[in-house]
């Protein structure tokens, strides 16, 4: 059952969007050539925890950290490690959650650490972009696999390939409500998208094979083929007109 969000309930989301959305922002001048996963991980837990908001990751089925952070190969849910240091030309992803009063946002986005490779620089724009592809869809009146379609149409046209074993997700009082958000599929299938509806959407796309593995840590996963990835998500609320970001 999808969860039709009030406007007061909205309010509570905009206002953790707001600090989910000012810490990634900050990120951009933290991920430099040694720091490590943790570092960042750290930064983000604090400032959560600075606007008296909980970081929503930290204990969720045992998670122990307040952010992921994956780098390169790593596709999501990379836990910080005080002993893996990001080097000039990795890509980083790091995903931010914060519950206020009860409600979450959810956002990621992956990161070049100083100079990267046109072929990184390419992915990490693409990735962004078939977002904002899915974005458009995010209309009263269309279909959720709308938004599917979208993404995957512009992450595969440009070369690239869709992530299956994750996906999107509603997100409100829980970080994983329905609906479940795939990045891939054909269009016009699915529930009706209505207004007050929130989505977590986020595009996860590799540069080789879209098949990823979990490591022994049970968590994070990386490419199959040990191919570049990157993340890009925003907690959108479905209007009468325009969504509304509220990660952005
Ligand atoms: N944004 C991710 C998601 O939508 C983060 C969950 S990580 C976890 O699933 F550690 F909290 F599980
Ligand atoms: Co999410």
């Amino acid at each position: 059952m999808i969860i039709i969000k009030s406007p007061e309930e909205i309010q509570l989301m905009r206002e953790s969007g707001t600090v989910t959305a000012a810490i990634l922002r900050e990120l951009a001048n933290l991920v430099k050539p040694g720091v490590s996963t943790k570092d960042i991980g750290d930064f983000v837990e604090k400032k959560i925890l600075a606007h008296g908001m909980q970081p929503t990751f930290k204990g969720y089925n045992g998670y122990p950290a307040g952010a992921c952070v994956s780098v390169n190969d790593e596709v999501v849910h990379g836990i910080p490690k005080k002993s893996r240091l990001l080097r000039e030309g990795d890509i980083v992803s790091v995903d931010v959650g914060s519950t206020w009063k009860g409600y979450v946002s959810d956002a990621a986005r992956t990161y070049g650490v100083g100079q990267v490779s046109e072929a990184a620089r390419r992915l990490i724009e693409v990735t962004e972009a078939s977002f904002f592809e899915g974005l458009k869809y995010c209309r009263v009146g269309c279909k959720l696999s709308d938004i599917s379609s979208a993404i995957q149409q512009k992450a595969e046209g440009a070369g690239f390939s869709v992530v299956r074993d994750f996906v999107g997700h509603g997100v409100g009082r829980s970080m994983h409500e329905d609906p479940q958000i795939p990045n891939y599929g054909k269009a016009g299938r699915g529930p009706r998208l209505a207004k007050g509806m929130v989505l977590a959407i986020e595009p996860m796309i590799n540069a080789g094979t879209y098949e990823v593995e979990v490591l022994q840590d049970n968590w994070t996963a990386v490419t199959a083929d040990g191919s570049l990835s990157a993340h890009y998500e925003n907690t959108v609320v479905i209007t009468d007109g325009e969504p509304e970001l509220l990660t952005l």
